[in-house]
């Protein structure tokens, strides 16, 4: 069996269901959101969401870190941590450092929070940072997607 086809295939998996789950939780859940009223109905309901989606976004953070790191190790990679034109590589590990912190830390750490003592902060406002997060958040993984495709496949953008 070829286990480096199959890190691969479970890496891009992750990613698929992942990335994809920020893309449209930024696309279109957050955007449908902020035209229901009152803003305090919609935190509720995507606290609910963000509950459920965190719950299966920290395996699939758990698979991607995994096989990307197994597929270091058989292709002893580590070198190109010191190479900035494989510039993918760093921003790969970046993105998902970003996303292990919010959800194994950050995420329960709010929700324990949020039960002992409810949330005071302005719905509206708290609605607008979440939709800037998500969608910086959404754009430094694509562009991290684009460069990983192309850096794997022996397009390495700005270098030889
Ligand atoms: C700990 C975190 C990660 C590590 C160690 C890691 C490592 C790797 C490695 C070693 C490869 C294969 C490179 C090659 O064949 O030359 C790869 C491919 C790839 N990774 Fe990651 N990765 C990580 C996280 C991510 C994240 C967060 C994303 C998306 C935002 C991502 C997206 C991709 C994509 C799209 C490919 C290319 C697959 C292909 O076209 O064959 N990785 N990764």
């Amino acid at each position: 069996m070829d286990e480096f086809a199959l890190a691969r295939t479970l890496h891009v998996l992750g990613v698929v269901l992942w990335i994809g789950g920020v893309a449209m939780v930024t696309t279109v859940l957050l955007p449908t959101l902020s035209r229901l009223r009152p803003a305090s109905d919609e935190l509720a309901f995507f606290d609910r969401f963000r509950r459920r989606f965190a719950r299966q976004a920290r395996y699939t953070t758990l698979l991607v870190g995994l096989s990307g790191f197994y597929m270091i190790y058989v292709l002893n990679a580590w070198h190109r941590f010191t190479e900035w034109h494989y510039w993918w590589m760093h921003a790969m590990v970046f993105i998902w450092l970003i996303f292990t912190i919010m959800l194994f830390v950050m995420e329960p750490r709010a929700r324990r929070a949020q039960q002992t003592a409810p949330a005071q902060l302005d719905s509206e406002k708290k609605l607008t940072k979440l939709q800037r997060v998500h969608w910086i958040l959404l754009i430094l993984s694509l562009i991290t997607v684009a460069g990983a495709v192309a850096g794997s496949h022996g397009w390495l953008i700005f270098g030889a």
